[in-house]
Protein backbone atom coordinates (compact mmCIF):
# COMPACT_ATOMS: atom_id res chain seq x y z
CA UNK A 1 0.00 0.00 0.00
CA UNK A 2 1.50 3.65 -0.84
CA UNK A 3 2.67 5.49 2.29
CA UNK A 4 0.88 8.49 1.42
CA UNK A 5 -2.24 7.05 1.41
CA UNK A 6 -4.57 8.78 4.17
CA UNK A 7 -6.42 6.20 6.34
CA UNK A 8 -8.62 7.22 8.56
CA UNK A 9 -9.84 4.35 10.66
CA UNK A 10 -12.52 2.33 9.83
CA UNK A 11 -15.56 3.08 12.69
CA UNK A 12 -14.48 6.68 11.21
CA UNK A 13 -15.36 6.23 7.79
CA UNK A 14 -18.68 4.22 8.63
CA UNK A 15 -19.70 6.61 11.04
CA UNK A 16 -19.65 9.28 8.27
CA UNK A 17 -21.51 6.64 6.08
CA UNK A 18 -24.07 6.41 9.23
CA UNK A 19 -24.20 9.88 9.59
CA UNK A 20 -24.45 11.26 5.99
CA UNK A 21 -24.87 8.28 3.35
CA UNK A 22 -28.31 7.40 2.41
CA UNK A 23 -28.30 3.74 3.51
CA UNK A 24 -29.47 2.25 0.06
CA UNK A 25 -26.84 -0.34 -0.32
CA UNK A 26 -26.63 -3.51 1.83
CA UNK A 27 -22.72 -2.94 2.60
CA UNK A 28 -20.21 -5.39 4.15
CA UNK A 29 -18.76 -4.36 6.85
CA UNK A 30 -15.31 -3.55 4.69
CA UNK A 31 -13.39 0.09 4.29
CA UNK A 32 -10.98 -0.39 1.32
CA UNK A 33 -8.52 2.27 0.69
CA UNK A 34 -6.32 1.10 -2.29
CA UNK A 35 -6.29 -0.89 -5.16
CA UNK A 36 -3.69 -2.27 -7.78
CA UNK A 37 -4.74 -4.70 -10.60
CA UNK A 38 -6.77 -7.82 -9.22
CA UNK A 39 -5.95 -6.58 -5.31
CA UNK A 40 -7.45 -4.60 -3.07
CA UNK A 41 -6.36 -3.17 0.34
CA UNK A 42 -8.42 -2.94 3.71
CA UNK A 43 -8.14 -0.49 5.85
CA UNK A 44 -6.58 -2.86 8.20
CA UNK A 45 -3.65 -3.21 5.69
CA UNK A 46 -5.00 -6.99 4.89
CA UNK A 47 -4.70 -7.60 1.49
CA UNK A 48 -8.01 -8.83 -0.53
CA UNK A 49 -7.90 -10.78 -4.00
CA UNK A 50 -11.08 -9.15 -5.92
CA UNK A 51 -12.44 -11.23 -8.19
CA UNK A 52 -15.80 -8.73 -9.36
CA UNK A 53 -13.62 -5.65 -9.26
CA UNK A 54 -16.12 -2.49 -10.11
CA UNK A 55 -19.43 -4.99 -9.80
CA UNK A 56 -17.50 -5.42 -13.24
CA UNK A 57 -16.73 -2.15 -14.30
CA UNK A 58 -12.83 -2.14 -13.80
CA UNK A 59 -11.58 -4.68 -16.78
CA UNK A 60 -8.40 -3.71 -16.53
CA UNK A 61 -7.90 -4.06 -12.55
CA UNK A 62 -7.80 -1.59 -9.93
CA UNK A 63 -5.35 2.01 -10.49
CA UNK A 64 -4.72 0.16 -13.74
CA UNK A 65 -1.25 1.97 -14.96
CA UNK A 66 -2.25 1.95 -18.79
CA UNK A 67 -5.39 4.16 -17.46
CA UNK A 68 -3.09 6.59 -15.25
CA UNK A 69 -1.51 8.04 -17.90
CA UNK A 70 -4.58 9.02 -20.07
CA UNK A 71 -6.06 9.97 -17.25
CA UNK A 72 -3.65 12.53 -16.36
CA UNK A 73 -2.57 13.75 -19.79
CA UNK A 74 -6.33 14.58 -20.28
CA UNK A 75 -6.65 16.06 -17.67
CA UNK A 76 -4.10 18.58 -18.74
CA UNK A 77 -5.76 19.06 -22.19
CA UNK A 78 -9.46 19.45 -22.03
CA UNK A 79 -11.68 17.52 -19.87
CA UNK A 80 -15.37 18.45 -20.32
CA UNK A 81 -17.18 20.23 -23.49
CA UNK A 82 -20.70 20.83 -24.54
CA UNK A 83 -21.84 18.51 -26.67
CA UNK A 84 -22.74 21.07 -29.41
CA UNK A 85 -18.89 21.44 -29.84
CA UNK A 86 -17.04 18.85 -31.39
CA UNK A 87 -13.72 17.39 -29.88
CA UNK A 88 -11.37 14.53 -31.36
CA UNK A 89 -11.93 11.91 -28.90
CA UNK A 90 -15.89 11.16 -29.20
CA UNK A 91 -16.09 10.25 -32.74
CA UNK A 92 -12.74 8.36 -32.86
CA UNK A 93 -14.55 5.72 -29.60
CA UNK A 94 -17.74 5.74 -31.34
CA UNK A 95 -15.81 4.54 -34.52
CA UNK A 96 -13.83 1.95 -32.77
CA UNK A 97 -16.95 0.76 -30.71
CA UNK A 98 -18.81 0.25 -34.31
CA UNK A 99 -15.70 -1.39 -35.86
CA UNK A 100 -16.01 -3.86 -33.15
CA UNK A 101 -19.80 -4.26 -33.62
CA UNK A 102 -22.05 -3.46 -36.29
CA UNK A 103 -22.84 -0.84 -38.53
CA UNK A 104 -24.47 1.99 -36.36
CA UNK A 105 -23.64 5.22 -34.56
CA UNK A 106 -23.61 5.82 -30.85
CA UNK A 107 -24.88 7.98 -28.48
CA UNK A 108 -23.05 8.50 -25.23
CA UNK A 109 -24.23 9.05 -21.46
CA UNK A 110 -23.10 8.33 -18.30
CA UNK A 111 -24.02 5.23 -16.47
CA UNK A 112 -25.95 1.79 -18.20
CA UNK A 113 -29.14 2.72 -16.54
CA UNK A 114 -28.88 6.11 -18.86
CA UNK A 115 -28.09 4.06 -21.93
CA UNK A 116 -31.01 1.70 -21.43
CA UNK A 117 -33.39 4.76 -21.33
CA UNK A 118 -31.67 6.46 -24.32
CA UNK A 119 -32.35 3.09 -26.52
CA UNK A 120 -35.92 2.74 -25.10
CA UNK A 121 -36.51 6.34 -25.79
CA UNK A 122 -35.04 5.51 -29.63
CA UNK A 123 -37.10 1.99 -29.82
CA UNK A 124 -40.28 4.32 -28.67
CA UNK A 125 -39.83 7.31 -31.09
CA UNK A 126 -39.02 4.68 -33.99
CA UNK A 127 -42.77 3.52 -32.94
CA UNK A 128 -44.32 6.15 -32.74
CA UNK A 129 -44.48 6.62 -36.16
CA UNK A 130 -46.28 3.47 -36.43
CA UNK A 131 -48.60 3.95 -33.15
CA UNK A 132 -46.23 1.73 -31.53
CA UNK A 133 -45.23 2.25 -27.54
CA UNK A 134 -45.13 -1.47 -26.00
CA UNK A 135 -41.62 -3.00 -24.88
CA UNK A 136 -41.23 -6.43 -24.10
CA UNK A 137 -38.93 -7.21 -21.94
CA UNK A 138 -37.94 -10.69 -19.44
CA UNK A 139 -38.38 -12.15 -15.77
CA UNK A 140 -35.43 -11.93 -13.64
CA UNK A 141 -33.62 -9.72 -16.00
CA UNK A 142 -31.85 -6.28 -14.73
CA UNK A 143 -32.09 -2.92 -16.69
CA UNK A 144 -31.19 0.17 -13.74
CA UNK A 145 -33.00 1.98 -11.69
CA UNK A 146 -34.40 4.97 -13.07
CA UNK A 147 -38.25 4.77 -13.74
CA UNK A 148 -38.11 3.03 -17.28
CA UNK A 149 -35.68 0.69 -16.53
CA UNK A 150 -36.70 -0.06 -13.25
CA UNK A 151 -40.20 -0.81 -14.70
CA UNK A 152 -38.07 -3.06 -18.05
CA UNK A 153 -36.48 -5.13 -15.11
CA UNK A 154 -38.26 -8.29 -14.74
CA UNK A 155 -38.39 -8.33 -10.74
CA UNK A 156 -41.19 -7.34 -8.35
CA UNK A 157 -38.72 -6.16 -5.99
CA UNK A 158 -37.44 -3.76 -7.54
CA UNK A 159 -40.73 -2.43 -8.23
CA UNK A 160 -41.92 -2.36 -5.08
CA UNK A 161 -42.58 1.37 -3.77
CA UNK A 162 -41.62 2.94 -6.73
CA UNK A 163 -45.63 2.19 -8.36
CA UNK A 164 -47.40 3.38 -10.54
CA UNK A 165 -44.52 2.31 -13.24
CA UNK A 166 -44.28 3.34 -16.81
CA UNK A 167 -46.81 2.45 -18.95
CA UNK A 168 -46.63 -0.10 -21.72
CA UNK A 169 -43.99 -3.11 -20.65
CA UNK A 170 -44.79 -6.70 -20.78
CA UNK A 171 -42.31 -9.13 -19.37
CA UNK A 172 -42.15 -12.49 -21.05
CA UNK A 173 -40.31 -16.09 -19.69
CA UNK A 174 -36.64 -15.83 -20.47
CA UNK A 175 -35.79 -18.82 -23.15
CA UNK A 176 -38.92 -19.43 -23.50
CA UNK A 177 -39.97 -17.68 -27.50
CA UNK A 178 -43.90 -18.58 -26.90
CA UNK A 179 -43.94 -16.18 -24.31
CA UNK A 180 -42.64 -13.35 -26.35
CA UNK A 181 -44.66 -14.41 -29.11
CA UNK A 182 -47.98 -14.25 -27.05
CA UNK A 183 -47.04 -10.30 -26.06
CA UNK A 184 -46.35 -9.23 -29.54
CA UNK A 185 -49.16 -7.30 -31.05
CA UNK A 186 -49.24 -4.05 -33.11
CA UNK A 187 -48.08 -1.97 -30.53
CA UNK A 188 -45.17 -3.24 -30.03
CA UNK A 189 -42.23 -0.88 -30.14
CA UNK A 190 -38.88 -2.98 -28.97
CA UNK A 191 -37.93 -6.43 -27.06
CA UNK A 192 -35.04 -5.19 -25.03
CA UNK A 193 -32.77 -8.33 -22.78
CA UNK A 194 -29.47 -8.86 -22.08
CA UNK A 195 -27.87 -11.92 -24.04
CA UNK A 196 -26.61 -13.36 -20.52
CA UNK A 197 -28.70 -12.00 -17.70
CA UNK A 198 -26.58 -11.12 -15.32
CA UNK A 199 -27.81 -9.57 -11.68
CA UNK A 200 -30.32 -11.97 -12.13
CA UNK A 201 -28.46 -14.80 -11.75
CA UNK A 202 -26.07 -15.62 -14.91
CA UNK A 203 -28.86 -17.16 -17.08
CA UNK A 204 -27.45 -17.21 -20.58
CA UNK A 205 -29.82 -17.23 -23.52
CA UNK A 206 -29.88 -20.14 -25.48
CA UNK A 207 -28.89 -19.18 -29.59
CA UNK A 208 -32.01 -20.72 -30.88
CA UNK A 209 -33.50 -17.94 -28.60
CA UNK A 210 -31.95 -15.69 -29.65
CA UNK A 211 -32.22 -15.87 -33.44
CA UNK A 212 -36.30 -16.54 -32.89
CA UNK A 213 -36.46 -13.57 -31.55
CA UNK A 214 -34.28 -11.61 -34.44
CA UNK A 215 -36.47 -13.82 -36.66
CA UNK A 216 -39.88 -12.52 -34.61
CA UNK A 217 -38.49 -8.62 -34.78
CA UNK A 218 -37.91 -8.63 -38.37
CA UNK A 219 -41.28 -10.35 -39.07
CA UNK A 220 -43.01 -7.45 -37.50
CA UNK A 221 -41.01 -4.44 -37.33
CA UNK A 222 -39.57 -4.51 -33.65
CA UNK A 223 -36.72 -3.11 -32.34
CA UNK A 224 -34.27 -5.60 -30.59
CA UNK A 225 -32.27 -4.41 -28.18
CA UNK A 226 -29.83 -6.05 -26.44
CA UNK A 227 -28.56 -4.53 -23.15
CA UNK A 228 -24.99 -5.43 -23.01
CA UNK A 229 -23.64 -2.95 -19.93
CA UNK A 230 -22.61 -6.21 -17.87
CA UNK A 231 -21.91 -8.53 -21.08
CA UNK A 232 -20.04 -5.84 -22.85
CA UNK A 233 -16.86 -4.84 -23.64
CA UNK A 234 -14.99 -8.80 -23.30
CA UNK A 235 -16.47 -9.96 -20.67
CA UNK A 236 -18.04 -13.11 -22.07
CA UNK A 237 -14.71 -13.65 -24.07
CA UNK A 238 -15.63 -11.94 -27.11
CA UNK A 239 -15.92 -8.29 -28.01
CA UNK A 240 -19.64 -8.30 -26.94
CA UNK A 241 -21.69 -10.96 -25.76
CA UNK A 242 -24.31 -11.33 -29.08
CA UNK A 243 -21.01 -12.64 -30.81
CA UNK A 244 -20.88 -15.30 -28.93
CA UNK A 245 -24.54 -16.30 -30.76
CA UNK A 246 -23.94 -14.59 -33.75
CA UNK A 247 -26.93 -12.79 -34.12
CA UNK A 248 -26.91 -8.96 -34.49
CA UNK A 249 -29.50 -6.56 -32.18
CA UNK A 250 -30.92 -3.31 -33.75
CA UNK A 251 -29.78 -1.26 -31.11
CA UNK A 252 -27.04 -2.17 -27.90
CA UNK A 253 -26.12 -0.48 -24.67
CA UNK A 254 -23.11 -0.21 -23.02
CA UNK A 255 -21.60 0.68 -19.57
CA UNK A 256 -19.58 -0.36 -17.18
CA UNK A 257 -16.34 -2.22 -18.67
CA UNK A 258 -16.44 0.89 -21.55
CA UNK A 259 -14.70 3.36 -18.92
CA UNK A 260 -12.03 1.20 -17.23
CA UNK A 261 -13.66 2.51 -13.76
CA UNK A 262 -14.79 5.67 -14.84
CA UNK A 263 -18.55 6.57 -15.46
CA UNK A 264 -19.82 5.91 -19.38
CA UNK A 265 -22.75 4.50 -20.84
CA UNK A 266 -23.48 4.69 -24.63
CA UNK A 267 -26.13 3.09 -26.76
CA UNK A 268 -25.16 1.75 -30.51
CA UNK A 269 -28.10 1.84 -33.26
CA UNK A 270 -28.15 0.22 -36.55
CA UNK A 271 -28.29 3.47 -39.70
CA UNK A 272 -31.80 3.30 -39.93
CA UNK A 273 -32.80 3.82 -36.23
CA UNK A 274 -29.42 6.20 -35.40
CA UNK A 275 -31.02 9.17 -37.50
CA UNK A 276 -34.20 8.99 -35.55
CA UNK A 277 -32.69 11.08 -33.33
CA UNK A 278 -32.43 14.85 -34.53
CA UNK A 279 -31.23 17.87 -32.09
CA UNK A 280 -33.61 18.13 -29.80
CA UNK A 281 -34.29 14.54 -28.91
CA UNK A 282 -32.13 13.23 -26.45
CA UNK A 283 -29.45 14.60 -24.66
CA UNK A 284 -26.84 14.12 -21.69
CA UNK A 285 -24.77 17.09 -20.38
CA UNK A 286 -21.69 14.94 -19.47
CA UNK A 287 -22.01 12.15 -22.42
CA UNK A 288 -19.05 12.05 -24.11
CA UNK A 289 -16.50 14.27 -22.71
CA UNK A 290 -13.42 14.83 -24.37
CA UNK A 291 -11.94 12.88 -20.46
CA UNK A 292 -14.31 10.06 -20.51
CA UNK A 293 -13.86 9.36 -24.40
CA UNK A 294 -10.29 9.14 -24.13
CA UNK A 295 -9.90 6.85 -21.47
CA UNK A 296 -12.43 4.77 -22.64
CA UNK A 297 -10.39 4.84 -25.74
CA UNK A 298 -7.06 3.73 -23.66
CA UNK A 299 -9.78 0.77 -22.03
CA UNK A 300 -10.56 -0.76 -25.47
CA UNK A 301 -6.90 -0.02 -26.99
CA UNK A 302 -5.65 -2.01 -23.84
CA UNK A 303 -7.87 -5.01 -24.10
CA UNK A 304 -6.70 -5.46 -27.97
CA UNK A 305 -2.70 -4.50 -27.47
CA UNK A 306 -2.81 -7.11 -24.02
CA UNK A 307 -4.60 -9.43 -26.40
CA UNK A 308 -7.04 -9.94 -23.55
CA UNK A 309 -9.61 -11.80 -24.69
CA UNK A 310 -7.54 -14.50 -25.73
CA UNK A 311 -6.82 -14.27 -21.76
CA UNK A 312 -10.18 -14.21 -20.74
CA UNK A 313 -11.37 -17.62 -22.94
CA UNK A 314 -7.92 -19.46 -21.85
CA UNK A 315 -8.69 -18.60 -18.48
CA UNK A 316 -12.07 -19.30 -18.65
CA UNK A 317 -11.81 -22.74 -19.78
CA UNK A 318 -9.88 -23.63 -17.00
CA UNK A 319 -12.42 -22.06 -14.28
CA UNK A 320 -15.32 -23.57 -16.15
CA UNK A 321 -14.12 -26.90 -15.96
CA UNK A 322 -12.71 -26.61 -12.42
CA UNK A 323 -16.46 -25.74 -11.34
CA UNK A 324 -17.73 -28.10 -13.73
CA UNK A 325 -16.01 -30.93 -11.84
CA UNK A 326 -16.37 -29.89 -8.58
CA UNK A 327 -20.78 -29.90 -9.49
CA UNK A 328 -20.09 -33.44 -10.24
CA UNK A 329 -18.57 -34.15 -6.72
CA UNK A 330 -20.90 -31.38 -4.27
CA UNK A 331 -24.21 -31.76 -3.63
CA UNK A 332 -23.92 -27.93 -2.40
CA UNK A 333 -23.13 -26.87 -6.23
CA UNK A 334 -26.65 -27.05 -8.28
CA UNK A 335 -25.81 -25.20 -11.61
CA UNK A 336 -22.10 -23.75 -13.59
CA UNK A 337 -23.20 -20.85 -15.91
CA UNK A 338 -21.91 -18.08 -18.06
CA UNK A 339 -19.24 -17.63 -20.64
CA UNK A 340 -15.57 -15.33 -20.16
CA UNK A 341 -15.34 -13.86 -16.74
CA UNK A 342 -19.25 -13.78 -16.18
CA UNK A 343 -19.51 -16.94 -14.27
CA UNK A 344 -22.03 -17.91 -11.48
CA UNK A 345 -21.97 -21.05 -9.52
CA UNK A 346 -26.19 -21.72 -7.96
CA UNK A 347 -25.46 -23.03 -4.77
CA UNK A 348 -28.42 -24.81 -2.39
CA UNK A 349 -26.41 -23.12 0.88
CA UNK A 350 -27.71 -19.12 1.49
CA UNK A 351 -25.51 -17.29 -0.74
CA UNK A 352 -24.59 -14.64 1.45
CA UNK A 353 -22.65 -16.76 3.78
CA UNK A 354 -20.96 -18.63 1.19
CA UNK A 355 -19.48 -15.05 0.13
CA UNK A 356 -18.62 -14.27 4.06
CA UNK A 357 -16.62 -17.28 4.45
CA UNK A 358 -14.55 -15.92 0.65
CA UNK A 359 -14.18 -13.00 2.45
CA UNK A 360 -12.52 -14.04 5.89
CA UNK A 361 -9.74 -16.12 3.59
CA UNK A 362 -9.20 -13.14 1.59
CA UNK A 363 -11.66 -13.44 -1.61
CA UNK A 364 -13.80 -10.67 -2.78
CA UNK A 365 -16.90 -12.81 -4.91
CA UNK A 366 -20.16 -11.54 -5.33
CA UNK A 367 -23.93 -12.39 -5.56
CA UNK A 368 -26.24 -12.70 -7.96
CA UNK A 369 -29.83 -13.33 -8.09
CA UNK A 370 -31.06 -15.37 -4.72
CA UNK A 371 -28.67 -17.82 -4.36
CA UNK A 372 -25.75 -17.52 -7.18
CA UNK A 373 -22.08 -16.59 -6.24
CA UNK A 374 -21.22 -14.56 -9.01
CA UNK A 375 -17.46 -14.09 -10.10
CA UNK A 376 -16.73 -11.32 -12.75
CA UNK A 377 -12.62 -10.67 -12.75
CA UNK A 378 -10.50 -8.24 -14.41
CA UNK A 379 -9.87 -9.17 -17.96
CA UNK A 380 -6.32 -9.09 -17.41
CA UNK A 381 -6.32 -11.02 -14.19
CA UNK A 382 -2.91 -13.15 -13.37
CA UNK A 383 -3.79 -16.94 -13.81
CA UNK A 384 -2.03 -17.65 -10.72
CA UNK A 385 -4.11 -14.82 -8.92
CA UNK A 386 -7.61 -16.48 -10.76
CA UNK A 387 -6.65 -20.02 -9.64
CA UNK A 388 -5.24 -18.96 -5.45
CA UNK A 389 -9.13 -18.13 -5.83
CA UNK A 390 -10.82 -20.62 -7.29
CA UNK A 391 -9.06 -22.83 -4.75
CA UNK A 392 -10.64 -20.70 -2.15
CA UNK A 393 -14.08 -20.95 -3.68
CA UNK A 394 -13.42 -24.53 -3.57
CA UNK A 395 -12.12 -24.93 -0.27
CA UNK A 396 -15.19 -22.81 1.27
CA UNK A 397 -17.94 -24.62 -1.03
CA UNK A 398 -16.44 -28.29 0.37
CA UNK A 399 -16.79 -26.91 3.69
CA UNK A 400 -20.47 -26.01 3.21
C1 LIG B 1 -27.39 -5.61 -17.57
C2 LIG B 1 -27.39 -4.33 -16.81
N1 LIG B 1 -28.04 -3.28 -17.31
C3 LIG B 1 -28.06 -2.09 -16.68
C4 LIG B 1 -27.43 -1.92 -15.48
C5 LIG B 1 -27.47 -0.59 -14.78
O1 LIG B 1 -26.23 0.04 -14.92
P1 LIG B 1 -25.89 1.30 -14.00
O2 LIG B 1 -25.79 0.82 -12.61
O3 LIG B 1 -24.57 1.79 -14.56
O4 LIG B 1 -26.97 2.29 -14.18
C6 LIG B 1 -26.72 -2.99 -14.92
C7 LIG B 1 -26.02 -2.86 -13.62
O5 LIG B 1 -25.64 -3.78 -12.99
C8 LIG B 1 -26.69 -4.22 -15.61
O6 LIG B 1 -26.04 -5.28 -15.12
Amino acid sequence: MSETTEINTKEDVMSLYDQYVIPSYLKNGMVLVQGEGSYVWGSDGERYLDLYPGWGSNPLGHAPVELQEVIQEQAKVLLHLPNNYCHPWQGKLAKAIIEKSFEGKCFFANSGAEANEGALKLARLVGSQKGRHEVITFKQSFHGRTFATLTATGQDKVHKGFEPLVPGFHYAEFNNLESVKALVNEKTAAIMLEPIQGEGGVYPATTEFLKGLRALCDEHGIVLIFDEVQTGIGRTGTWFGFQQYGVEPDVMTLAKALGGGIPIGAFVAKPQFADKMQPGTHASTFGGSPFVCAVAQAVLDTIENQNLLINVNQLSAKVMQRFEQLKGELNVIKDVRGSGFLIGIEVEEDVSLLIAKCMEKGVLVNRAGTNVLRILPALNIFEDDLMKGVDVIEEVLRDA
